[in-house]
């Protein structure tokens, strides 16, 4: 029996490094997303996380996967959405759209995935430095990390004595879409944003998947927020 890693938004980025790790460690991985994931191997399910329709449909499609194959999973938190906005000008439907992605689909797929898990399988959030402090001009966004967060604890809890464990890893900036998109594209801005911790540059997306895939093989770290921002500077 294969182990499984299920993670959403494999299909760039922290989730394609993430995919491509435990390609290599041998576990069957699907990718829930609306790309499919550039890793050879990979299983897509192909979904919107931005509707409860398309996340119930991409949990019903995993479990037909599991059905054959069996083993531990490791479900990975990792697709999000991200607009700019600020207390002054979020869109009551800009706030539903990000909570959809980033609450909404994490929590339809926990509670339709959790029954298959077996002791030995893990809950994984990816965060972010903005799950435990804001900047401006990332209203919305801040505001459903810090609810992930509340996520990974109160699953910790209602998961005790089950042999399941969870834990968030916090990127801090990391060079993927993401966050060029949040830039504007602005390469010089990008270098200046590399610069803002003590090494000097951007988090490489398979330096958070390292994290990740140490965080899934240690349940002594169940509950737990995990750092991941190579010791960015705090203005
Ligand atoms: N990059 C950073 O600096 C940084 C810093 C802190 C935290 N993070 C966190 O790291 C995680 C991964 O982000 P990344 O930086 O790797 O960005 P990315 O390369 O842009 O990846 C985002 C992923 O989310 C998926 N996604 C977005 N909306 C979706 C939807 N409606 N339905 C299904 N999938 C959706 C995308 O897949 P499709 O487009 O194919 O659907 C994509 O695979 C996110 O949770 C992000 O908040 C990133």
């Amino acid at each position: 029996m294969n182990d499984t890693a299920i993670i959403t938004g494999a299909s760039s980025g922290i989730g394609a490094a993430t995919a491509e790790q435990f390609i290599a460690k041998g576990f069957s991985v699907i990718n829930i997303a609306r790309r499919p994931s550039p890793v050879a191997g990979v299983v897509n399910v192909a979904a919107d996380l931005g509707s409860d329709e398309g996340a119930l449909r991409a949990a019903t499609e995993c479990k037909a996967h599991l059905a054959a194959d069996g083993g531990r999973i490791t479900l990975i938190h990792n697709a999000s959405l991200m607009l700019k906005d600020t207390a002054n000008d979020c869109e009551t439907q800009a706030l539903m759209r990000v909570m959809a992605v980033n609450v909404l689909a994490v929590n339809t797929l926990n509670r339709e995935l959790i029954g298959s898990m077996a002791a030995g399988s893990s809950i994984i959030y990816v965060g972010s430095t903005l799950s435990e402090k804001a900047v401006s001009g990332a209203y919305s966004y801040v505001i459903s990390k810090h609810a992930q967060l509340g996520q990974m604890r109160a699953t910790c809890q209602d998961l005790s004595g089950s042999g399941i464990h969870t834990a968030m890893v916090c990127p801090g900036f990391t060079d993927t879409e993401m966050l060029k998109q949040h830039l504007g594209g602005d390469v010089d801005l990008m270098r200046e944003i590399g610069s803002q911790n003590s090494f000097g540059r951007l988090v490489k997306p398979e330096e958070i998947a390292n994290v990740v895939v140490w965080a899934h093989e240690s349940p002594v770290a169940n509950g737990s927020v995990i750092h991941a921002n190579l010791g960015q500077k705090e203005h």
